[in-house]
Formats: C-alpha cells, sequence, structure tokens
C-alpha cells in the first residue's frame, strides 16, 4: 500500500515523513487511543471526491474518544474540514480511504486512562477493495469470542480491542477462509472482524442488535436505511443463532472497508444457493450508487471535497492545484 503524501498530527497538515511518535507513547503501548475508517469515492463523471458521512464517522470517533475519557479539540464539523483539506492536498482522483486517530501521546509508562493527553492524526490514501470476492466470500465461525461491553466496549472503534479482530482475521485466512464470523460471550453472532453481519430469512433481513457486542456501524445504518426505504425489504435488529446462518437465504458483511460483501459459503456450506442472492445483488448496486453520489436524494451523505469550481475548471481543460491549508 503506498503511503500518504501528508497528514494532519499536530493540529496542522506536514509531509507525512514529519508524523512521528515516539517508541514509550502511551497508545501504542497499551492501545489507549481511537480511531475511524472513511472512505472518499472519485466520481469521474462530475470529477469530485465524495467522502460518505464523514460527520457520522467523527460523531462516533468522538464517542469512542470519551469512552476512553479523552476531550478532543476538534468536533465533528471541524475535523470534516480537516479531512477535506488534507484530501485537496493529497489531490485524489481516485477512490481513497482515510484514517483517523486519537491516541494517548504521553511518552510514560504506567496503565491508565487519566492524567494523559490525546493527539489527533489523520492521513488518507488511495485504497480499493478489501476483501477480494466481494461477490462470494468464504467465511468460517471463529473460535475467538468478541470482545464483551464489560471488557473492551465494541461498540466504540478502540485501538486496544482490534487485537481481538486481528486474531479472528488471521486464523479464518490462515484456514484458507476470506473472513470470521465472530460470536460474542453468549454464542450469538456479532460481527466480521471488521465488519457487521446481516442475513436474510424467509425475505427479512436479520441483523444482530447493537447490544450484542458488535461496532455501531455507519455502513449498518446506512443498509438498513436503504433496505426498508428503497428495496421494500423488512429489517429486524435481534439476537442471532449460529445455526440460521445454515437455513439463511442470504448473508452479507457490511462495513466502510469490506463496502456490500456477499457470503455465499459458511464452514463448506453453501448460504442459501452458495450465489450470491437478490437483495445484496441490489443492495451493492444501490450503494455503489449512493456513495459515488449518483443518487440526488442520498447526496446528504456525500461530502464534496473540490466543489464544483473544481469540476469546471477541470472540463475547461485548466490544472487544479492541490489546495494548500489555509
Ligand atoms: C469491528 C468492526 N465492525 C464493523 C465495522 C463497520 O463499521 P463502519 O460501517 O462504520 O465502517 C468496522 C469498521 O470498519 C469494524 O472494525
Amino acid at each position: 500500500m503506498a503511503l500518504p503524501r501528508y497528514a494532519f498530527f499536530k493540529g496542522r497538515i506536514v509531509p507525512y515523513s514529519e508524523a512521528r511518535v515516539g517508541v514509550l507513547t502511551h497508545g501504542l503501548n497499551y492501545g489507549t487511543g481511537v480511531f475511524s475508517g472513511i472512505r472518499g469515492y472519485w466520481n469521474p463523471d462530475e470529477k469530485e471526491l465524495f467522502v460518505f458521512r464523514p460527520e457520522d464517522h467523527y460523531r462516533r470517533f468522538l464517542e469512542s474518544a470519551k469512552m476512553l475519557g479523552m476531550t478532543l479539540p476538534l468536533d465533528a464539523p471541524q475535523l470534516t474540514a480537516v479531512l477535506a483539506d488534507l484530501l485537496r492536498k493529497e489531490g485524489f482522483r481516485e477512490d481513497c480511504y482515510v484514517r483517523s486517530l486519537a491516541f494517548y501521546a504521553d511518552e510514560t509508562v504506567g496503565v491508565r486512562l487519566h492524567d494523559l493527553t490525546p493527539e489527533i492524526s489523520i492521513v488518507s490514501m488511495p485504497y480499493g477493495r478489501y476483501i477480494d470476492k466481494e461477490e462470494g466470500a468464504h467465511a468460517t465461525i471463529s473460535s475467538w469470542r468478541r470482545v464483551d461491553d464489560n471488557a473492551i466496549p465494541a461498540r466504540g472503534k478502540i485501538v486496544g480491542s482490534y487485537v481481538n479482530s486481528a486474531l479472528a482475521k488471521t486464523e479464518a485466512m490462515r484456514s484458507g477462509f476470506d473472513e470470521a464470523i465472530v460470536l460474542n460471550g453468549d454464542g450469538h453472532i456479532s460481527e466480521g472482524s471488521a465488519a457487521n453481519f446481516l442475513l436474510v430469512r424467509n425475505g427479512v433481513v436479520l441483523t444482530p442488535p447493537i447490544t450484542d457486542n458488535i461496532l455501531e456501524g455507519i455502513t449498518r445504518r446506512t443498509v438498513i436505511d436503504l433496505l426498508r426505504d428503497e428495496l421494500g425489504v423488512t429489517v429486524v435488529e435481534r439476537s442471532i443463532d449460529r445455526s440460521e446462518i445454515y437455513v439463511a437465504e442470504e448473508a452479507l458483511f457490511v462495513g466502510t472497508g469490506v463496502q456490500i460483501v456477499a457470503v455465499t459459503r459458511v464452514d463448506h456450506r453453501p448460504v442459501g444457493t452458495g450465489r450470491i442472492g437478490p437483495i445484496a445483488t441490489a443492495l451493492r448496486k444501490l450503494y455503489f450508487d449512493v456513495v459515488r453520489g449518483r443518487r440526488p436524494d442520498y447526496r446528504r451523505w456525500c461530502a464534496p471535497v473540490y466543489g464544483p469550481a473544481a469540476a469546471l475548471e477541470e472540463n475547461e481543460g485548466a490544472v487544479r492545484p492541490a489546495v494548500a491549508r489555509s
């Protein structure tokens, strides 16, 4: 993966090589940080880069920070503005991924969450697929259990808890699968290693409730709305037993990274027909239209980075300068 050219670090945009931390940094040693992953989608017709639901991502980022007792100096609109500055500076004309991190920056020894100072960094790089087989992934039920709300809250994107995700992902991939389905302590399905989970039974979409130790996913919320409002599908949020996968018609992972992935086999058993089903097919088409800004009625979720003036300049053949941060 290509490294970013710039980073927002210590309150300003600097060359990426200058965004460095010491090895004693608290967040690095104890996982005391929170992060967010946001996608930007290039729309070639409009010559525009649309960032998908940045303020919603940053609201969850701030909530995650709150769980670690962090007070951050920027609110969701301010973080979104910084992000737009950074993306203009990078000047991307392709799909990209934005990684924002808030971490305790003190170089000190001592496990705690108090009397520490947070720092924010934001970087972005070009990005394609996270899972190769978006139209037909093979998943396994992980032998690892999801972190519990009373251990490390799964509803927040907390750096340390991603060891749990990494254990599940590597176990799955080393065993020849594309992704893991992780059960919570109760034995119900929680989610993938870095994606929320849905399945279709008797035409109804089921997804675990946010009280079943899942990340409160922005894509999950997006697809629930799209399924109900655009595809006329009933969505029920309830605990899901593992054996329900074996009798389901379709299963899906959804998330910023994975986007919309059809799970067509679980532990060598076909899900439904073993091929991508009608709900996943329709949802994928709709989702990619929405995130790329091709659905005017959902433009409220797409934050343009360059604005109409830049598209005009491009169309007239002018070279668009990267906009420096003021
Ligand atoms: C554990 C986990 N669940 C779910 C998701 C999906 O969340 P979102 O749709 O907000 O990206 C992610 C993030 O990528 C994640 O890391």
